[in-house]
């Protein structure tokens, strides 16, 4: 295919997915990803209680609500986002241990599902930019000993690039199962993928 070629299709995909969540009701194209995600993975089977961190502007944790009205489903972002219909919202910084504490504390046992979309803001440096969002799915994977269930699921965004290889070792410290995915209706030019983490090796 060549250069022209290349660029229709990409066009046609980006507007194919921007079209798609306008005519579905999805605050974002986001959504497609998790759909894709649970397509390849059945992340949502058997999954009573879910934390979507970085869930703003409600993409994930609307497909979460149509799926399973009655998940009991916590959304959590550092910027301020409309509410879902039956969804908790908590706002603040993934990063503070009073905003871990509160969210330990919302759920009365462990966690089935830990989604994170998390992503940094982009600072014009792309290696900055991977090193930023891989922590927060560093966090997300730490965190995942404290709160996910041993059978649970970690699904955390981050970029290919230079802290891949710590993120892949750390995962596998933490998790007997670990996939890297990237879902078609994210953008082919991004660095953007997904790890799936399953069944913590010693849950605290
Ligand atoms: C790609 S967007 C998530 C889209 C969302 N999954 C959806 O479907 O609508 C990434 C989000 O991560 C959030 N984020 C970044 N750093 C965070 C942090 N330290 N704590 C909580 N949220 C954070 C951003 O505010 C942003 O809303």
């Amino acid at each position: 295919m060549n250069k022209e070629s290349k660029n229709w299709v990409k066009q046609n995909k980006n507007e194919y997915y921007f079209k798609s969540s306008k005519l579905e009701g999805y605050r974002s194209r986001a959504a497609y990803k998790l759909i894709e995600i649970d397509k390849k993975f059945k992340i949502f089977q058997n999954k009573k209680n879910i934390l979507d961190l970085g869930a703003s502007p409600g993409s994930w944790s609307q497909v979460i609500k149509k799926k399973f009205p009655k998940s009991n489903l916590l959304s959590v972002d550092i910027k301020p986002f409309n509410k879902i219909k039956d969804a908790s919202l908590l706002i603040g910084d993934f990063n503070n241990k009073l905003v871990k504490k509160n969210i330990l504390n919302f759920f009365n046992s462990k966690v089935d599902l830990l989604l994170s979309d998390m992503a940094h803001n982009t600072t014009g440096n792309k290696n900055l930019d991977v090193i930023n969002t891989g922590e927060l799915c560093l966090e997300s994977i730490i965190f995942s000993q404290n709160i996910l269930n041993d059978k649970g699921i970690l699904v955390s965004k981050l970029f290919m690039g230079s802290i891949f290889d710590e993120i892949k070792i750390n995962a596998k410290e933490i998790f007997k199962e670990i996939k890297i995915f990237k879902p078609k209706s994210s953008k082919s030019e991004s660095k953007e993928v997904y790890i799936i983490c399953k069944d913590l090796k010693n849950p605290l």
